[in-house]
């Protein structure tokens, strides 16, 4: 079985003290972290863009899980790939040619993900399979944090951990995580989980990754 990871992210963070908040996330015991950009196309939300990563790529060694809710994304990916992105995730849906942006991120040497919508289904993932090192499953309808983690996904992440059988592809899912949820979540076949609003809106990032960890290996 697969190590189980957490990627807190960072969206929910208070952004005047980005780098400070970074720096906490990764003494608390982060895996990653998860980076949201939005672009108010794909997503009816803005967030922030490479000289925010840029500005915080010093302050941790940990890797950069970078979430692209954007399109056209295949343009800005040499810039998130120089601003230090380990793992670049872009959306099914942001392109005409899942396949060739797949290809474009493995030849700068990262990882490449592949997000899914929760309406898109699993079946979009059958033909690129070999070219993903992490499925991106939402669970809730990307743009904001702090929405309801949506109970139809755990079915999909299920068909997603079998149609992944044994490669070396990560499971992760995005949008209303907690402690109460992660159970089941990775029960499902999920092994990283993003949690922006359930880590950065408690005092004690420690306590909180251990718990969502203790309840997610429980
Ligand atoms: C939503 C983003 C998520 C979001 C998660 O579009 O992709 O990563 O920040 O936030 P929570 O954990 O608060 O749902
Ligand atoms: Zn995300």
């Amino acid at each position: 079985t697969r190590p189980l990871l957490i990627s807190p992210s960072i969206l929910a963070a208070d952004f005047a003290r980005l780098g400070e908040e970074v720096r906490a996330i990764d003494a608390a015991g982060a895996d990653y972290i998860h980076i949201d950009v939005m672009d108010g196309h794909f997503v009816p939300n803005i967030s922030f863009g490479t000289p925010i990563m840029d500005s915080i790529r010093s302050v941790t060694k940990k890797p950069f899980d970078v979430h692209l809710m954007i399109a056209p994304v295949d343009p800005y990916l040499e810039s998130f790939a120089k601003a230090g992105a380990d793992i670049i995730t872009v959306h099914a849906e942001a392109g005409p040619h899942l396949d060739r942006t797949l290809q474009a991120i493995r030849a700068m040497g990262k990882k490449a993900g592949v997000s899914l919508n929760p309406a898109t289904p699993a079946s979009v993932l059958k033909h690129v399979m070999d070219r993903l090192d992490l499925i991106l499953v939402m669970s809730v309808n990307p743009g904001f944090g702090g929405q309801s983690f949506i109970p139809a996904m755990l079915e999909k992440i299920s068909e997603i951990r079998d149609m992944v059988g044994g490669r070396d592809i990560d499971i992760e899912v995005d949008g209303g995580v907690t402690r109460h949820n992660a159970g089941d979540i990775v029960r499902a076949g999920a092994n990283v989980l993003v949690a922006g609003s359930a880590i950065f809106k408690t005092k004690d990032y420690a306590a909180e990754i251990r718990a969502i960890r203790a309840a997610a290996t429980s």
